[in-house]
């Protein structure tokens, strides 16, 4: 069997991936349309040559803007089914999902809405193409924390939906300190902390990520390789990262993929996790940045179970899930 169709194959998990990033244009289109909202781009092919980013913030505009055409129930469940429906052609057996609720809330639309229709989704991807999944509620880095407790408060009537909270948006000037006080009452409140740190941040960032905001995992993480010490005490904590090639390349934090700091990463006895991030902007799902990450860095068929075994063992699925998987 070539490399190709075993990474295609292989039944694998995905631990980072924003459903406002899975928002494919078709669809976009598609939804703006039935809304009547007007989108800046007079067709696909327009918005999509709009993809090019210099750094986060060039993408995270446009993202905003996208997913600013999101107002009902069944727009966030045909996003959400849209996701699924990729995750079953690239064998994802089990997923994660960010969301950003303040995205939308902002915008006045209700927590609610949100939820109730990625949690619809989810209920008939498990029915339709047999995919656990769990929810990330993810707090926005570039609003106050404030915010973050009022989004916290409306959460709570739907604590049972959701697993963990994530730090995502704007990394540099918003270091996770900014989050101390929120992450704490999160944490009471039963939600697993993780958080976007070291993507554009350097390995301050990370550090606060764990020493202050305690998580349990890492999103990105790359630039802890400028910190010898901070690789030893991510091994040592056993936190995993949730490493995402193409948006990497994407947002120019790599140069070339050849140059990405994965196997690096994997040398150094950091547990890696290979996701995709935004997909429907950096140019492919899970499948895709297997396939170009293998290529680029000459990855083995090992190195790929590795990444792959990483990816459950790393989730926060139930134990008896997990060793199912495994
Ligand atoms: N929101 C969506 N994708 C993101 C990323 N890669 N970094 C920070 N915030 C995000
Ligand atoms: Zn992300």
């Amino acid at each position: 069997m070539t490399i190709e169709k075993f990474i295609k194959e292989i039944p694998k998990a995905e631990l980072h991936l924003h459903i406002e990033g899975s928002f494919q244009p078709e669809l976009m289109f598609e939804i703006a349309k039935r809304n009547n909202i007007k989108i800046p781009y007079s067709s696909v092919e327009e918005l999509k040559k709009a993809y090019k980013f210099s750094c986060l913030q060039d993408f995270l505009d446009i993202y905003y803007t996208g997913a600013g055409v999101l107002i009902t129930e069944l727009d966030f469940y045909d996003l959400t089914m849209a996701y699924f429906k990729a995750c079953k052609e690239d064998h994802v057996i089990f997923t994660e999902i960010m969301f950003d609720p303040q995205t939308h809330t902002k915008r006045g639309i209700s927590f609610e809405t949100v939820i109730n229709g990625i949690q619809k989704a989810r209920e008939d991807a498990k029915e339709k193409y047999g995919i656990d999944s769990l929810l990330i509620m993810s707090y926005l880095r570039h609003l106050s924390e404030e915010d973050a407790f009022e989004t916290l408060q409306e959460s709570l009537p739907f604590k049972h939906l959701i697993k963990s909270v994530g730090l995502d948006s704007s990394e540099k000037g918003n270091p996770p300190s900014k989050f101390k006080n929120v992450y704490e009452a999160s944490v009471k409140e039963g939600y697993v902390p993780v958080a976007h740190a070291g993507e554009e941040g350097n390995a301050d960032y990370i550090w606060e990520a764990i020493d202050i905001l305690k998580v349990k995992r890492i999103d990105h993480g790359n630039n802890c390789l400028q910190d010898e010490d901070l690789v030893k005490e991510i091994n040592a904590r056993n936190l995993a990262l949730t490493v995402c090639p193409l948006s990497n390349l994407e947002l120019r934090n790599v140069d070339i993929l050849s140059n990405h700091p994965l196997k690096k990463l994997m040398n150094k006895g950091v547990k890696v996790t290979v996701n995709s991030d935004d997909p429907a902007y950096f140019g492919g799902y899970i499948n895709e940045n297997f396939l170009q990450i293998q290529k680029a860095l000459n990855l083995t068929k090992e190195d790929i179970v590795e990444l792959v075994k990483n990816s459950f063992q790393y989730s926060f699925a139930e134990d008896d899930k997990k060793a199912e998987y495994l």
